[in-house]
């Protein structure tokens, strides 16, 4: 299901299809660092509700040994990453595909892979949309694979800061259904794979998986 969803740094576009989000801006550098660090070198990797495209494009060029599959469930943003790969892209970033992560099962048709990269999502879907997600990952992965998720979590139930109070009370003032997840949650969700988390600027976190 797609929501239209009221956020802080909604993504413009220009002149042709491309997007541009300041989350992904800001946030592009950091993870960077953490997939410099951690991700294979080699491969193939799934991209979960890769947005405008703009990580796509920066990491497939980063990281060339990796085989990048980017995937959204939105036609615009599917529009946006193929404007961005026809303008910049590298050889290993593929045409995106669809992908409607919250639908039970879908890793049948979207897996194997041996990263996975998601950023920003869990947080604007449900509950059991959540779930759907991780355990599409958890099985979507391939032996020795390793996914990255990256956003804002709830710790111990709560908050860390005013400015993420303040965005989860307006998720859930728009559906409440939706906002920030515990950590704790969304591990149980991966069991029993391994995890490890990384604080990240803004708050944010960096969970590892790591199939076995
Ligand atoms: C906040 S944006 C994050 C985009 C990108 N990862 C980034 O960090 O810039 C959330 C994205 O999730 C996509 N999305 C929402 N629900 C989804 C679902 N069930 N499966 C796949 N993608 C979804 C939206 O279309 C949107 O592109």
């Amino acid at each position: 299901m797609t929501r239209r969803l009221t956020l802080p740094d909604a993504p413009s576009s220009g002149n042709d299809r491309r997007m541009s989000a300041p989350s992904a801006r800001r946030n592009m550098g950091p993870i960077h660092e953490v997939l410099r660090a951690r991700a294979p070198t080699t491969g193939r990797v799934l991209e979960i509700a890769a947005g405008t495209g703009e990580h796509a494009v920066a990491f497939s060029r980063a990281f060339p040994g990796l085989d990048w599959q980017p995937t959204d469930l939105d036609p615009d943003r599917l529009a946006s990453i193929e404007a961005w790969r026809q303008a910049e892209g590298p050889a290993n970033l593929r045409p995106p595909q669809t992908l409607n992560a919250a639908t039970p099962g879908w890793h049948a048709t979207h897996g194997p892979a041996d990263m996975i990269l998601l950023v920003n999502l869990l947080h604007l879907i449900a509950d059991a949309e959540a779930e759907a997600v991780l355990t599409g990952i958890a099985h979507a992965l391939a032996p020795g694979g390793k996914a990255f998720l990256y956003g804002p979590f709830l710790r111990d139930g709560e908050t860390t800061s005013d400015g993420d109070a303040a965005f989860h009370a307006s998720l859930r003032a728009q559906d409440p259904a939706i906002g920030y997840k515990d950590i704790g949650w969304v591990r149980d969700r991966l069991s029993p794979l391994r995890t490890e988390t990384l604080e990240m600027p803004s708050n944010n976190l960096m969970i590892i998986v790591t199939a076995n």
